[in-house]
């Protein structure tokens, strides 16, 4: 593997996190107050795929890419992204969650838009290395904030008819971060979507690719203009049962049992997938099924999960369409079993309970 060390670069080129944060050494820094934005970190790692094969990973400290005006990502949509996080633990050593999980997910992903796959191994590497060149960017223990990894695949090869390009650049990128909802876990208020769809029936809901988070820009800014922190989109086909909530899947309890909608139009959370074995490990039972949006009125605690969303338990639900309010946490507080969820999978994150799954990767 080949890393070039990043070029020296004027200081007045650059922003540095310094100058990010008015002049804040990262000591002073207010890592508890962190939002869910970009801050340019020193380091970002790239790859390409050229002539039927990946070359090896490099390492830059440049914002910016250089691509063809008619790269397939620009025009047809090839374009594919991951989210995880990387934490540190009370010994101070840097935990990365399912890595091998996300490398998965854009495996898939890409054969499903037709864009050359990183093998896992490379994903895993690139990851890490991004993480190893950013170290001085992942928060303290006990702030709460973490390092969020974004690893990106693009068709980067030029085509004018639709097709899949021949060639793919892949990058990894990292800034810290605080909770996705400005509430962080705090209980939040959701508009159900029925004027549009993020994902069509057969289409490509299932993948993480930038074409449905576009698609769901104008719903998201309407839930947003009406005082609410996301939308809870329903299955495209027939608006019967619940999709997923904005960025994040859906689940709900109720006795002693964990649901979750299963459906082809939704992004399948590495989050969700480590709940339900938390659930397990808890003695619940776990429902990966359609879900009617009438069940909603018979959960005793509803929420959504995702690697930025963590878990956010849900106050309440309104569907403007048919004037039904669902309620939820009515003293206020998030339920007992999402936050007792919450608990243990930020523990398992950070170190302070045993790996006993084996999800996270220490840096070493
Ligand atoms: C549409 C959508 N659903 C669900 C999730 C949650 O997935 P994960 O838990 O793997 O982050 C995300 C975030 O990645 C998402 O964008």
């Amino acid at each position: 593997m080949h890393l070039r060390r990043p070029a020296l670069v004027e200081r007045t080129e650059i922003a540095t996190f310094e100058q990010n944060q008015n002049l804040c050494t990262m000591e002073s820094f207010d890592w508890k107050n962190l939002s869910f934005g970009y801050i340019r970190t020193d380091a970002n790692v790239r790859c390409y795929f050229k002539d039927g094969k990946w070359g090896d990973l490099e390492v830059t400290d440049s914002e910016y890419i250089q691509l063809h005006m008619a790269a397939t990502c620009l025009h047809y949509g090839q374009e594919a992204f991951e989210g995880l996080k990387a934490f540190r633990g009370k010994d101070n050593r840097i935990r990365i969650f399912r890595m091998k999980e996300n490398a998965a997910r854009m495996h898939n992903t890409a054969l499903g838009i037709k864009m050359a796959p990183v093998p896992a191994e490379r994903f895993m590497e690139a990851v890490k290395t991004a993480v190893r060149k950013n170290e001085r960017f992942v928060p303290p223990h006990g702030t709460g904030a973490s390092l969020y990894i974004r690893p990106l695949l693009i068709g980067s090869g030029p085509e004018v008819g639709v097709k899949p390009a021949k060639e793919y650049m892949f990058m990894v990128f990292v800034t810290p971060v605080g909770p996705y909802f400005k509430e962080g876990f705090k209980p939040v208020d959701v508009m159900v979507c029925r004027g549009y769809d993020r994902a069509a029936p057969l289409g490509t809901g299932c993948y993480k690719v930038g074409g449905n988070y576009a698609a769901s820009l104008t719903s998201l800014e309407l839930a947003h203009n009406s005082g609410f922190s996301t939308t809870l989109y329903l299955d495209p086909k027939e608006k019967k049962y619940i999709d997923e909530a904005g960025p994040a899947n859906f689940f709900g309890i109720k006795n002693n049992r964990f649901i979750t909608p299963a459906s082809k139009s939704i992004l399948p959370s590495i989050t969700n997938m480590s709940l339900q074995q938390l659930c397990r490990d808890m003695g619940m039972e776990v429902e990966s099924r359609p879900v009617p949006i009438d069940e909603l009125s018979t959960f005793e605690e509803v929420g959504a999960c995702g690697t930025a969303a963590v878990i956010t338990p849900i106050r309440k639900i309104v569907d403007p369409d048919t004037n039904a309010i669902y309620g939820y946490c009515s003293d206020g507080k998030p339920g007992p079993v999402s936050t007792k969820l919450y608990q243990r999978l930020n523990a398992i994150q950070t170190g302070d309970e045993p790996d006993v799954h084996g999800w996270v990767d220490i840096l070493d």
